[in-house]
């Protein structure tokens, strides 16, 4: 079977090396612009972020959080994909944020997922640059991180040692003939298929050639994210080890240690369709409120500004699945969990274009449960 992957980021890459490994010819192509993927901050906490509401992600993301370490032994091993077991702390600033993490906790409780409550002393012990206005913490000690960047260059490696070829060019255009998607053109360049990945994340809803009908609906969701690192000559204590995921007088800001000193801080949560302009008032907000959780990030040397667009959609979960033209499969929409799902989302892509029914945890994630006649069934 012959396989074009559209998108090059952690979904279409885990989707064609699952599928090269079970012998498709597999060719992915990318216009080579930026990925959510680099810019993400590497939480794989569904815990902490469990929302009202959103079941059926959360038990899907709680599957993969538990078969993540088999996923990085595929990808080559921890010295390859650093991931870090500390778990997470939730902490609220104020007594209303704390009010609402409590509000949170009694739903996550009543789910069944497993939360710690620590004291001030036992937050202290863990984190002792924690501001002196955090109090105690929740932990969720399942919750890992990892080095997203280094997930998206291990599984590019992967699926080319598997055989996939990689065309990076302009943006694609889907062909489409007699109803039925049967290849991709990128500039000059066009690859015949058997089958077509939609996989362009917060670019899903606009790929040229996709028949209105089958269009995911996905919107872009913009992210400010900041990397800080210990200035160069400046060794001591890491300013955090584990992720801390906080309130701030009602927003949220989280923070994501690094083995090496990095501190990666986020994330915005804008919508600006495909503006991704790097905005002072942002970066601003995002400083302002690690400060006032972490003073001590004040002594770190401000690396890196980026944002990055989140396939954002109506219920905040992934779309994966058979669209409405045939030979056309949708795996996008991944919103805040493409780092944590990649694996997963991969090894559901392979099985379904195989041949097989959606297994129990994606059977409501398909892209016909947005249509009005299916809601109506
Ligand atoms: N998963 C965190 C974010 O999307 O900002």
């Amino acid at each position: 079977m012959d396989v074009v992957v559209i998108g090059a980021g952690v979904i279409g890459l885990s989707c064609a090396w699952r599928l090269a490994q079970q012998g498709a010819e597999v060719t992915v192509v990318d216009d080579g612009g930026p990925a959510a993927s680099d810019v993400a901050a590497g939480m794989l906490a569904p815990v902490t972020e469990a929302a009202f509401g959103e079941e059926p992600l959360l038990r899907l993301a709680c599957h993969a959080v538990a078969t993540y370490p088999s996923y990085v032994d595929e990808l080559g091993g921890s010295e390859v994909v650093p991931v870090r077991h500390e778990g997470t702390l939730s902490v609220g600033l104020t007594a209303d944020d704390r009010a609402e993490l409590a509000r949170l906790t009694t739903y996550r409780d009543g789910l069944g997922l497993r939360t710690e409550q620590l004291t001030r002393r036992d937050t202290r012990e863990r984190e002792p640059f924690l501001a002196a206005s955090v109090g105690g913490a929740l932990l969720a000690a399942d919750d890992l991180s990892v080095d997203n960047r280094a997930v998206r260059a291990a599984l590019r490696a992967q699926a080319r040692a598997a055989g996939a070829e990689m065309l990076t060019g302009g943006p694609a255009r889907l062909q489409v003939d007699a109803g039925r998607a049967v290849g991709v053109a990128v500039g000059v360049d066009e690859v015949r298929a058997d089958v077509v990945v939609l996989a362009a994340g917060a670019r899903s809803s606009v790929v040229d050639g996709v028949p209105e009908h089958a269009l995911p609906p996905v919107v872009p969701v913009k992210g400010h994210v900041l990397r800080l690192r210990p200035q160069p000559g400046r060794h001591g204590p890491p300013a955090l080890t584990h992720t801390v995921r906080a309130l701030v007088h009602g927003r949220e800001v989280y923070l994501v240690p690094r083995a090496d000193g990095e501190l990666v801080v986020g994330a915005t949560v804008e919508h600006q369709g495909l503006d991704d302009t790097v905005v002072v008032a942002a970066v601003r907000g995002l400083l302002r409120d690690a400060h006032e959780v972490l003073p001590i990030v004040d002594e770190l040397a401000l690396a890196e500004v980026s944002t990055g667009l989140r396939p954002g959609t109506p219920d905040n979960a992934p779309v994966v699945g058979w669209s409405a033209v045939p030979g056309l499969f949708v795996a996008t929409g991944h919103y805040r969990n493409g780092i944590l799902l990649s694996g997963v989302t991969g090894e559901e892509v392979a099985r379904q274009v195989a041949g097989h029914p959606p297994s129990a945890l994606w059977q409501q994630l398909g892209p016909r449960r947005f249509t009005l006649q299916e809601a109506h069934a």
